[in-house]
């Protein structure tokens, strides 16, 4: 497997990972447009591996490297995340390359033991430690739940490549390495189900450390990310949609997500919907049938409302709405209304549980809720509306 090419992203610096065209699902996440893997070669007089790849695809890795270098010449592997879609090629890399030295932050040295039994013991770096790689220094910066505990992210000044790890990067497979080759459409629609899917419970420490950047004197021309295109330009475009999703900035959106056994949630659904296209609000109307959980999410993030509706089976929720709720209960939305609703049979506590749910979730309840026994009728209907109505009253203008 020698055909796989490094392609250089600055003077001294080479992508060297691998492009996983056929990844579909990311621990829960539906990646419809696969993914890469991103790992980076930096030429310097010790010639250092920023990140691996996931394990199927090492071979890939070291065909890339070999195309510039022998990968025996690898003097340093730094592990900015030990998370396995970058490390589980670790070991064999290890094996392959035999480095003089693997670092990761402290925390990651004791994550990756947890994880691998790997040949050579790790040497941690700490939060503004500084790696002298001869004719160029690699500079650290912890990044912690950014979003696993041990991340980082490492800074090559004089080539100006900030190596950011998981930040800013999207489940996107591609032949083009980077951003400014690809439609802008497709990389703020992939970055932003990323950021929802991924980064959300971490908003508020994703804005910390962009802004804490400037002070580590970090001002990178090329971010280089770990999934996902390169950019080398307009990096005012990726910085300002993480500014607006790092926000959780609301538009006049309402998602009405819902199942339905009989048809009857659904039938509610629609009236819902339509109500809050009379109050003047978006809607985005998606049954669990159709759309995956993370469809959903993606849609949430720009969304002020969500509307949950779900049938009662044996005195519960139905199961596809507890599997929603479980995974949007993870990424701990922000800046939400919402309100629940469903048709039951016999004795209807899906209504009320779903309420519970969105509350434990810190979602402003916009309306108590409505339920209806078995087929809306008209007047169950008008009352969906009003709902409806009701809740995009309360939409921010
Ligand atoms: Fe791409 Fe958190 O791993």
């Amino acid at each position: 497997m020698n055909h796989y090419r490094a392609v250089k992203i600055s003077e001294r610096v080479y992508w060297v990972g691998a492009i996983d065209w056929n990844m579909r699902d990311f621990h829960g996440y539906s990646t419809n447009r696969g993914t890469t893997y991103n790992a980076y070669l930096i030429l310097a007089d010790k010639i250092t591996l920023v990140d691996t790849v996931k394990a199927p695809f090492c071979a890939e890795l070291l065909s890339r490297v070999a195309s510039v270098v022998d990968p025996a010449k690898i003097d340093y592997i730094v592990s900015n995340h030990a998370e396995m879609d970058h490390s589980g090629g670790l070991a064999a890399v290890i094996a392959a390359v035999r480095p003089e030295k693997v670092f990761a932050s402290t925390l990651g040295v004791k994550a990756l033991g947890e994880h691998f039994a790997l040949p050579l013991p790790l040497t941690p770096v700490r939060d503004g430690d500084t790696l002298d790689l001869g004719n160029l220094a690699l500079h650290f910066a912890e990044t912690r739940m950014v979003h696993w505990p041990d991340s980082m992210v490492s800074w090559l000044p004089g080539e100006d490549v900030l190596f950011s790890q998981d930040g800013f990067g999207m489940h996107l497979a591609s032949s083009e390495r980077f951003a400014d080759e690809l439609e802008r459409s497709v990389l703020e629609f992939e970055g932003a189900r990323y950021f929802a899917n991924i980064l959300l419970p971490f908003a508020p420490l994703v804005r910390k450390v962009i802004d804490r950047l400037p002070s580590l004197g970090i001002a990178p021309k090329v971010i280089a990310p770990d999934h996902g295109p390169i950019w080398r330009s307009d990096l005012g475009t990726i910085l300002g949609w993480y500014g607006r999703w790092c926000a959780q900035e609301k538009a006049r959106k309402a998602v009405v997500v819902y199942d339905t056994m009989w048809h009857s949630t659904a039938l509610m659904g629609h009236a819902i919907a339509d109500g809050l296209v009379a109050g003047g609000a978006s809607v985005r109307l998606m049954s669990l049938k159709a759309s995956h959980r993370s469809d959903i999410i993606h849609e949430l993030l720009d969304a002020g409302a969500l509307l949950v509706g779900s049938p009662t089976l044996n005195n519960n929720m139905y199961p596809s709405l507890a599997d929603f709720l479980t995974y949007l209960k993870g990424l701990k939305p922000q800046n939400l209304i919402g309100a629940s609703f469903g048709s039951y049979g016999w004795s209807g506590e899906a209504v009320g549980q779903v309420k519970e749910a969105l509350e434990g979730m810190k979602v402003g309840i916009a309306h108590e809720g409505l339920r209806h026994r078995f087929v809306p009728d008209e007047a169950c209907l008008g009352e969906c509306v009003a709902l409806g109505q009701a809740v995009a009253a309360k939409l921010a203008p």
